[in-house]
Order: C-alpha cells, then structure tokens, then sequence
C-alpha cells in the first residue's frame, strides 16, 4: 500500500471521490483495484492568505480528498496543516530540496519546508491538459505562448512513481487555434489554420497575425490511451483558452494627401480626408509643413521632425504644426485645416508661415511649401507614427486623383506609373494630331505648289539627327529592374558596416557636392558606444553621400551597384578617403565617408596666389613630386585590388590640413566651384574611354598622367587651346597632349607621355610610374623648378580656365 493505512474515518470521504471519478467516465472497478491517482506539483513559496482556511492533516492522502471534496485543485501541505487552493502562482515556484520536511503520518512524503508549501493536485486537476496557458511575448504580428503540463515524469508522489505511471494518459498533441475577436482591420480576415504540435512541446509562436488585434486563443491537448484489443484511442484530455492581443503596427494604409484649398501671405487652408488605420487606432493626426526648394532633393528624416523650434536649431526645413486629435466620430469627417494660424495644437505651435519664409528665402528663391501628414497609433502604451510626403502634385489640381505620394514604394511607382501612362498617351496623341495635320498640310502644300519644297520644308522642320557615335554605353551590368535592384543593393551592402541612425548628426544644408546619385552632404558621427567620455574623442566629420535611390535610371542603378561592390573590395588605406559605413533606413541610404574640403584642385591653385615673390608657388617641388608618388601608389592600391577609379582628376583627390593626398573612390568629383556647377570629365579621359566608353587600368593611367600634369601646372587645366570634347579627341589622335612647362624638366614629362601613349598596351603601369617619381625624388629640382627666373614667368605657367572644366 503506497499511501500507508488509511484510517476508517476517512472511507465516507473517498467514497464521494469514487462518485466523482465515475462521473468523469473513470470505470469504478478500475480504481477500486488500484489506488487513485494524485499529483505532486511542486514546492513553492508560503502564501499566508490561505491560513484562514487551515485545517489539519497529518498526510497528504487526508488533505487532498478534504480539498478535493470541497472543489478545490490544489492541496497545500506544510507539516501537519492543510489548506486547500485553486491557483497556482509559477512565479513563486522553489526548489525541491527546500520541501524537505517529512510528513507526520508517512515519513516517506514530503510536507512542505521553512517558508515554503508542498503542492498536491486533486483529482479535479488530474487531467494532464495545458494548465496555465499564458502569453509570454507579443509583437505585431506574432503571439508567443507558453502553457504546464504535467506529464508521467512529475507523478513524483514519493514511492508511487512505478506503480501509478502506466495508468497515466500520454498527451500526444495539442491543437492551438485561434479565432479574431476584436480588430482595426477592415481587410478580410482569413481564417487562421489549426496548428498541430508534439505532445512534449510546451510553447508555440502564432505568426502572420494581424497588429492590435484581440485574439481568443485556445489549446486543446489530444491523449493517446493504450487498448488492450483495439488499439489506441485518442480523445481530447483538456484545453485551455486566452485572449492575447498583438502590438500596434505602422499605420496603414497612408492616408490621403491633404488638398490644398486656399492660400494667403501666412496661411494655407487644407482639406484633411478620413484617416483608416487597418493595423491599430488612429490616436493622432499630425500636420507637417515642409519647405520645399526646387534644386535639393532633401531627405526627409523622421528623427529630426519636431516642432518650428526644432527645426530652426536643426536646421531641418520641416517640422510638425498641429497634432490633431482623432478620438471624437467628428474627427473621421472631411475637415478643414488652417496652416499657420498661430494657435497651439496639442504640443505644437501653427507658426505663421510668413516666418518660415522669411528664414529661408534667402537665396530669393520663390517660397514652396507641402503639407504632409503624420499618422499616430497609439495602444497600451506603444505608439507608432507613419509619416507621409505630399509631392509637387498637391498644387496641381488636375492631378488631384492620384492623390498620394508616401514613402512605400508601391504607392508611389503606382502614382509614377500613372503620371507617366498619361504623359505617354498625351504625346501619342500629338504626335498622331501632328502627324495627320502635317500630312494634310502636305498633301494640301502639293496640290497647290508642287511637291518639292515643301517636301524639303517639312525635313527642315524635324532635321533627322545622326549623332556621333562616341559615347554608345558598355555597362558590364545590364539596366536592373527596380525590385532586383534593391535585392541587389540589399546584398551589396550586407558586409557594410552600419551605423545606427541616431549616432549621425546631418547638415543637411550642407552641400558639397551632387551627383549621380544624390547630393553629397557633411555631418558628423557620434561614437555611441564609446560611452560617456565620446564628447573628445569619437566625434568625427564626416561627408555623407544621400543616395535618392528611386530617382536612379537604370544605367545609374547599375553603376552604383559596381561602385558599391568595389567599395567592398577595398580596406581601410591611409591613401584612400576613409569609408566608415552606410545608415540605412527604407528610403534613405547615407554612405558616411571621411570628410576633407581641400580638393588637391583648389590647393594648388590657392598655391599660386600665395607665392613669395621669387618663386610660382609657396609649395615645394619636393611636396609635388610627394603628392604624385602617394596618388600612385595609392592607384597602384586600386588595381592590385581590381578597382578602376574611372573618373580620377584633381577635384576627385583631397588633400588633409597635414598635406596628406586622401584619393575619393567613390562616387563622381564633388562641385568644381562654389556655384555648384558639375564637372566635365572628359578632359581627363583617355581616348578609348572618350571614343567608346572602354575603362581599364591603362585608362586609369592616362587620367592619372592629367592629374600628375595638373600638379606640374599648379592647377592648370589641360589643354586650355581646346575647346570642347569633340576637338579634344580629334587633338589627341593628332598627337596633342598637355603642353610641357618651361619649369618642367624632361625625365618628368617624359614619365607623362609613357602614361599617354595612344595604344592602351604602350602605356606604362602604376608601379612604374611609382617607381620612376620615386626616383625623380631624389633631386627634386632636377625633375621641376618653381623658382621664378624673370619676371615675365607668369605667362608661361599654365592656364586655369574653370569654364573648361565644368558642364554646362
Ligand atoms: C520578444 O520578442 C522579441 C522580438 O521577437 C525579442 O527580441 C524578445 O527577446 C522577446 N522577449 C522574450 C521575453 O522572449
Ligand atoms: C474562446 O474559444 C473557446 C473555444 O474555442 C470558447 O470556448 C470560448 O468561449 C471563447 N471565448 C470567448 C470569450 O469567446
Ligand atoms: C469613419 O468614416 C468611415 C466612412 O466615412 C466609416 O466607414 C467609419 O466607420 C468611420 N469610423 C469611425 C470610427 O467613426
Ligand atoms: C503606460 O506607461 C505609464 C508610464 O510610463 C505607466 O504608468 C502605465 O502603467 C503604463 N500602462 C500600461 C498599460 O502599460
């Protein structure tokens, strides 16, 4: 007898628990034979809320029936008292070994310990289903749950182990299902499968669910009983159900671009469309004023959107005017908005919009302003803001049907798609108008003139064009379509280092340069975790490439996917402009390279005007020949690495306050002058590279050459007698190359035309040309000579002619 004697007062007591497992389908027989099963659950700690219910028991067999005639789950035992519970706290689970005290009546069972209890089930919980089902982490989308089940291996009623297992029902399943109660969503809910999950498991994650939505979530455990004859007969042994409810996700869908009504000098009226949010409430609306100017592509960063205030000590040209409340059945209608009628709108104030203007117009560019939208979900204590962009069309009232431009870029290649179907269509239009009119008019001019002038007029009306075929593209890639293009971008730069948002410090008004594919502006890096003495050493300046890349044409994608994958080919080198890595988000991306203002163009053109009287330049000849010696070598750099520059001249090299070369690898030279103009490459392109677009290191070669010239020159530009590219091809089959100095000595220019030998395979390699400077250095002054012999000198330094060297 596992359970000792049972004393006779206590047979009427199990006489009602016999009834009771009879009523549950538990054949009387079977449990005649056998003694009834009880659980040991565990030890945890004393609650001294149930001391009002105490009552003795010298054994846990006495105290279990007592609380199990009375309805409870649980027996609580600690020495002799008993108390019976329904609830079983896991948090407050202890270790077994703290329950070591020995009960009264069977010393081989355990009763409870210093300040802890000993937990008993009754028969009401024999039942081996899910107990305590419970969430234990959420997300938008996802529900993890957690559940108990007490399987043979916790029937741990001291010496009755053996003998009760086998009786025990093995869970072979759970079933997990759940069923939406509660939702913001307006899109069709589709049901949700029924997941099916090993018997052992005791946690399951619920994915692809939809945000803030209540869900009812049950699990239902399927036993396995062993049959004699008929094999084994499965059947549900218990459930448990809870509501759990996901996270507010980002609103969706972006709500519609606020119509401009009306406009005076400081106020622009709007009209603010419904707000419906599937993926949570719509808690508040804000209204985000942005002052546009037509020549940025400015990105906009939702870390640095705030108040006007803000925005003037950022020095960010938008900022939130109004946060809108959106609780009241008023707030869903069509309502007017006034922008910048100086009132306060929940944390924000509506500043006149004439003292925006005032600030930025500057420039006397004509003011632009768009007033976009925010949308704010807040739920139990998560708040999540998806801001939207109004575009250019929010003016153009006849584009008013394609009335959102937000960041996800479905909606906007849909709007893009759009805009553009109607373009095309309207030309075909014409074009055929014009076709048909023309044809007329013809037929009409032929009847009445005869046929051949006006034959002759009409080709001088739409001169056919050949165009020189210099310049037909070789891209290695094809053009990417836009989706692959990301997927390719994504898997450039997956080695990149990141650099977390929040640790850049944008000037976004800061412009050095502009490119192919966005502009070029400064910032700074925070070190985030150099902890809190970064103030000294982990600030570093830093040029920020803003890569806008869904306005990039194929041909542009693919060349900044080549730029990209020979950025990653490159280390950290002392030559090179140091990369620090990419701060992404899903609209923006920022390439964070070292910052240095001083292109190796502007140094030594600044040179010359600080010349002492006798000399060209205060430079020496020795820091000329030093510069031309790194630049090689740092080419030499490139190619053991496989890395054609392609666009190598004196703009795109800088030079550090300590006279350091640092060569730009990526992306296009930054601006030629302060008026933001563009540079024009072609006079240091070599002439396969001008004539069919074919790079090689021994292109590199010869636009190296134009630079090292350009050092000789003090910043001249090459050939200054020529006027355009067209020219520029023809002179250099011709035999034309950069004029030779008159300080300049043989042995170095010579170096120079091995570099622009018109057969790629005649021109010397970088090594050499490192190795020939380096001997020139040596003796200096006997490779070139900056001294001023007469006074006349001037005239015989080469020309710079910036006009030459720009687009126009
Ligand atoms: C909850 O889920 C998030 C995201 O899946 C995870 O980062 C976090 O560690 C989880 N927390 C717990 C307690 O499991
Ligand atoms: C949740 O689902 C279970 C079974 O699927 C059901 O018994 C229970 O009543 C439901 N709860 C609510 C609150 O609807
Ligand atoms: C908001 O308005 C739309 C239609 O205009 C309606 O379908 C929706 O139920 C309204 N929502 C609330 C919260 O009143
Ligand atoms: C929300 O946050 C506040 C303060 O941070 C806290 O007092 C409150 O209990 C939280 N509410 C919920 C539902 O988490």
């Amino acid at each position: 007898m596992p359970f000792g004697h049972r004393p006779i007062e206590n047979s009427l007591v199990f006489f009602v628990v016999l009834l009771l497992l009879s009523s549950i389908g538990v054949s009387v027989q079977e449990v005649l034979e056998e003694e009834p099963v009880y659980f040991y659950v565990g030890c945890y700690t004393a609650r001294t809320d149930l001391f009002k219910e105490l009552v003795y028991a010298k054994m846990p067999q006495t105290c279990i029936e007592m609380c199990e005639h009375q309805g409870h789950r649980y027996a609580v035992l600690a020495a002799e008292k008993c108390f019976c519970a329904n609830q079983l706290e896991p948090q407050q689970k202890q270790d077994e070994n703290l329950c070591h005290t020995r009960c009264m009546a069977n010393k081989a069972q355990y009763c409870g310990g210093v300040g802890v209890h000993s937990y008993y089930s009754t028969t009401l919980l024999r039942q081996p289903a899910p107990h305590h089902l419970r969430m234990v982490n959420s997300s938008e989308n996802s529900i993890s749950l957690a559940w108990d089940a007490y399987g043979s291996s916790k029937l741990l009623l001291a010496g009755a182990a053996e003998a009760l297992a086998p009786q025990t029902q093995q869970i072979a399943n759970f079933l997990i299902r759940c069923r939406v109660m509660q939702t913001y969503s307006t899109l069709p809910a589709f049901q949700q499968p029924e997941f099916i999950v090993q018997g052992t498991e005791t946690r399951f994650e619920l994915t692809d669910l939809q945000p803030a939505t209540l869900y009812n979530i049950s699990v239902r455990a399927i036993c396995v009983q062993k049959q004699q004859q008929m094999g084994d007969e499965e059947n549900e042994c218990g459930h448990a159900t809870i509501m759990a409810s996901t996270e507010v996700g980002l609103p969706s869908p972006a709500p519609a671009q606020p119509k401009i009504l009306t406009r005076t000098e400081n106020t622009i009226t709007v009209e603010l469309a419904p707000v419906h949010n599937n993926n949570g409430p719509v808690t508040k609306l804000l209204v985000i004023v942005e002052f546009v100017d037509n020549a940025l592509s400015q990105p906009f960063d939702a870390q640095l959107l705030g108040s006007w205030q803000d925005a003037q000590q950022n020095g960010v040209p938008y900022y939130i005017a109004a946060e809108l409340d959106y609780d009241r059945p008023e707030d869903n209608r069509t309502r007017h908005f006034v922008v910048g009628d100086n009132k306060r709108y929940g944390r924000y104030r509506n500043v006149p919009l004439e003292q925006l203007s005032d600030e930025h117009n500057h420039q006397n560019q004509p003011d632009h302003v768009h007033i976009s939208l925010g949308v704010e979900s807040t739920l139990r204590n998560i708040t999540k803001t998806l801001y939207t962009r109004s575009g250019h069309e929010q003016h153009a009232s006849s584009l008013d049907d394609f009335s959102y431009a937000t960041f996800e870029k479905g909606q906007s290649s849909v709007v893009a798609l759009a805009v553009t179907c109607v373009i095309f269509g309207s030309c075909l239009l014409l074009s055929l108008i014009t076709y048909f009119y023309l044809r007329y008019k013809t037929c009409h001019g032929r009847g009445l003139t005869g046929r051949g002038r006006n034959a002759h007029e009409m080709t001088q009306q739409t001169p056919i064009i050949e165009r020189e075929n210099n310049g037909y593209l070789v891209e290695e890639e094809l053009p990417p379509t836009l989706e692959s293009f990301k997927q390719q971008l994504q898997s450039t730069i997956d080695g990149f280092e990141r650099l977390p948002r929040n640790a850049l410090r944008l000037n976004a008004n800061d412009v050095i340069g502009e490119g192919r594919y966005g502009e070029i502006i400064t910032g700074r890096i925070n070190n985030m975790d150099d902890g809190s003495t970064a103030a000294t050493a982990a600030v570093r300046d830093s040029a920020l490439h803003v890569l806008a890349l869904d306005d990039l044409n194929g041909t542009t994608q693919a060349q900044l996917l080549r730029e990209l994958r020979q950025l990653r080919k490159l280390q950290h080198h002392e030559l090179l402009l140091d990369f620090y890595g990419i701060s992404a988000s899903a609209d923006w991306f920022y390439l964070v390279f070292e910052l240095q203002r001083v292109s190796l163009k502007r140094r030594l053109i600044e040179s010359r005007q600080a010349a002492p009287a006798l000399r060209l330049t205060v430079l020496t000849e020795q820091l000329v020949l030093q510069w031309m010696y790194e630049l090689s070598s740092a080419m030499a750099y490139l190619g053991s690495c496989q890395v054609l520059h392609r666009q190598l001249t004196a703009y795109s090299v800088f030079v550090s306050a300590d006279s350091k070369l640092k060569l730009s690898v990526f992306g296009p030279p930054h601006y030629v002058n302060s008026n933001r103009q563009q540079l024009d490459l072609c006079r240091w392109l070599a002439p396969e590279v001008l004539r069919h677009q074919h790079h090689t290191t021994k292109s590199d070669v010869w636009s190296f050459a134009c630079v090292a010239w350009e050092c000789c020159a003090l910043g001249g530009t090459p050939y200054a007698n020529v006027a355009n590219g067209q020219q520029l091809l023809e002179s250099i089959r011709a035999g034309v190359r950069p004029a030779q100095p008159a300080y300049v000595y043989g042995d170095l220019y010579q170096l120079l035309l091995n570099c622009w030998q018109l057969e790629p395979s005649e021109r010397i390699g970088f090594e050499d040309v490192a190795f020939g400077v380096r001997q020139l250095m040596t003796s200096a002054r006997h490779a070139l000579c900056f001294d001023r012999s007469s006074s006349d000198t001037m005239e015989t330094l080469p020309l710079y002619l910036p006009m030459l060297e720009t687009s126009n």
